[in-house]
């Protein structure tokens, strides 16, 4: 089986979000899709380890933001890499709130949804909602799947549905892979060299999460 075709498939960038109690939180999903337009209906595939999981489990309602190439990378380094069992994403990026529901606000558009009905496989849930409310914010573009592989050169981590482990190229000078988000640096000053301070481009954590191959 060359499951190198799987990547052909074409996806977009969202966040799905819900309630967890009073507070806000979400993850990066690539799989929201939609099923059927009346009742409008979409599905999205969450990991069973995801906080968010368990957050749309205990509320029954989800929201999906859709996230433009303009928006923030703050965005998908705070909701794509890091768990809200123990990180306030909400705080870090600005959110509108639709029918109580969190959204993030330089999104392209939302949805609200109610889920009315699950699907299990081993690792992931694939949650359907009934959308309650739906509406557009901004003209940008939808970032694709695509378009965050290939301009953000961003990664996806092992919760991701998509996610195939990368062997870096094989070479001569060691290469430096960030241990979050599988980042392989390839900037022109050494890796040694770089400040203290410099932070991984995709999923802005410090120097020292990198390690080397
Ligand atoms: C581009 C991208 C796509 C992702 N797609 C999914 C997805 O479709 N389903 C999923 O469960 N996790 C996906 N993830 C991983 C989650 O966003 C990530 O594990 C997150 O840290 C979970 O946060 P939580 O524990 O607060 O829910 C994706 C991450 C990125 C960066």
């Amino acid at each position: 089986m060359d499951k190198k075709v799987l990547q052909k498939l074409s996806y977009g960038v969202y966040v799905v979000s819900a309630m967890d109690g009073d507070r806000p939180t979400g993850c990066v999903v690539n799989t929201v899709m939609q099923i059927t337009s009346s009742p409008a209906t979409v599905a999205v595939s969450v990991h069973h380890d995801n906080y968010t999981h368990d957050c749309i489990v205990k509320n029954g309602r989800f929201a999906v933001s859709i996230l433009s190439q303009d928006s923030d990378p703050a965005v998908i380094a705070a909701f794509g890499f890091r768990s809200g069992r123990d990180t306030d994403k909400f705080t870090m990026v600005k959110r509108t709130d639709f029918g109580g529901m969190p959204v993030i606000a330089d999104a392209v558009g939302h949805l609200t949804c109610r889920v009315i009905g699950k699907l299990e496989t081993d690792t992931h849930t694939v949650f359907l909602g009934e959308v309650e409310d739906a509406g557009m914010a901004s003209a940008a573009q939808p970032m694709t799947y695509a378009y965050y592989h290939e301009v953000v050169k961003g990664k996806s981590p092992k919760n991701a549905p998509t996610y195939q482990e990368e062997t870096p190229p094989k070479q001569d000078k060691p290469v430096y892979v960030c241990s979050v988000c599988g980042h392989v640096y390839d900037g022109d000053i050494p890796f040694e060299e770089l400040p203290e301070d410099w932070v991984c481009p995709v999923c802005k954590q410090p120097k020292s999460v990198f390690q080397k191959r």
